[in-house]
């Protein structure tokens, strides 16, 4: 019998690579830098499956490249990169790699948190250009942790995890997330009373229309002057502009971001010429066991699609209900 035909838009780890390739025909664009919108649409054509990566458009244009796809397969827990509405509408299901990164993304973020506050990516530099030259009282100074507010801005799966380290450092916890009315790992709050007591503000939304730069000069303002902000979300939750007059007029203490807009951040971005913002390109769930996992669960949904089966992790379960 004929293996399913499927296109991998890039290389994954051994582990899903593996599982792939014993169930599938596939075609894999092996190169460092993504398919270009004509690689992919070429690539996708005639084939059964797609194994796609947060940095793929799949769009309804995509899908109507492959008339007999019958799966597509994210392996990233966001899914801002695919068209659900379209998905769903040709009875394509979507899946992607929940809780596997919970953990190394809450960990990100809370490094990014410590290195900011504390200005660790400055100390490097300060030892590295040579200008430490004896132990200075005054060199320096960071954010203080204990005692402080950490406001959580969406408390999912992420947001809780980051929720559940703070305990540790000493840290109260506030969230704003309109789907948690309660939970015991924070207080609930609006966002601007979130943004007007936290010392320390990490995001955790999803990116939708409604969350796209909901970090505005508005937003910004409400913030304390030795406030911090750290994004492991997605880069367009943030208003870079206005970030960046916010940073430069020190009208907040400091960022963190792993994640930009646009991925990767361009390299005259004038955030990149600031001391108090640390930029990391999309870390959150990059350590190994993690992205094993992750390309493990893409794998499942993937060959699960093709089987015609539920799959694991599928975020537009109402294709199921759609009679056909
Ligand atoms: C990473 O950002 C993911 O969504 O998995």
């Amino acid at each position: 019998m004929r293996k399913p035909s499927v296109f991998v838009t890039r290389g994954i780890p051994e582990k899903g690579l593996r599982l792939v390739l014993e169930s599938c025909e596939a075609e894999i664009w092996s190169e460092e830098i993504p398919p270009s919108r004509h690689d992919l649409l070429q690539g996708v054509r005639g084939k059964d499956g797609l194994l796609a990566l947060l940095t793929d458009r799949i769009d309804a244009e995509v899908m109507d490249a492959a008339p007999h796809l019958r799966v597509i397969s994210n392996c990233a827990v966001g899914m801002d990169n695919v068209d659900l509405a379209a998905a769903t509408a040709r009875r394509i299901p979507v899946g992607n790699t929940p809780d596997v990164l919970t953990d190394a993304t809450a960990d990100f973020a809370f490094a990014l948190l410590l290195a900011a506050a504390r200005r660790i990516v400055e100390g490097v530099e300060y030892v590295k250009s040579g200008r430490w030259k004896t132990w200075n009282l005054q060199v320096l100074l960071g954010a203080d942790l204990a005692g402080r507010t950490l406001g959580i801005v969406g408390f999912g799966r992420i947001g809780r995890a980051v929720a559940r380290r703070a305990q540790g450092f000493g840290l109260r916890v506030i969230y704003c997330d309109p789907a948690v009315a309660q939970d015991p790992a924070g207080t609930p709050t609006s966002l601007d009373t979130l943004l007007g007591e936290a010392d320390f503000v990490s995001l955790h939304v999803p990116l939708t229309a409604e969350t796209c730069h909901m970090i505005n000069d508005q937003s910004l303002g409400r913030m304390k002057s030795t406030a911090v902000l750290i994004n492991t979300s997605r880069g367009p939750v943030v208003d870079h502009d206005a970030l960046y007059r916010a940073l430069k007029a020190r009208r907040i203490f400091a960022a963190g971001l792993d994640v930009t807009e646009p991925e990767p951040l361009n390299l005259d971005s004038p955030l990149l010429h600031l001391n108090n913002c640390i930029v990391l390109p999309h870390l959150g769930s990059a350590s190994q066991w993690t992205r094993d996992q992750m390309a493990l669960l893409a794998a499942e949904n993937l060959i699960a699609g093709l089987d015609g089966r539920r799959l694991p992790h599928c975020v537009n379960p109402e294709v199921y209900d759609i009679t056909r």
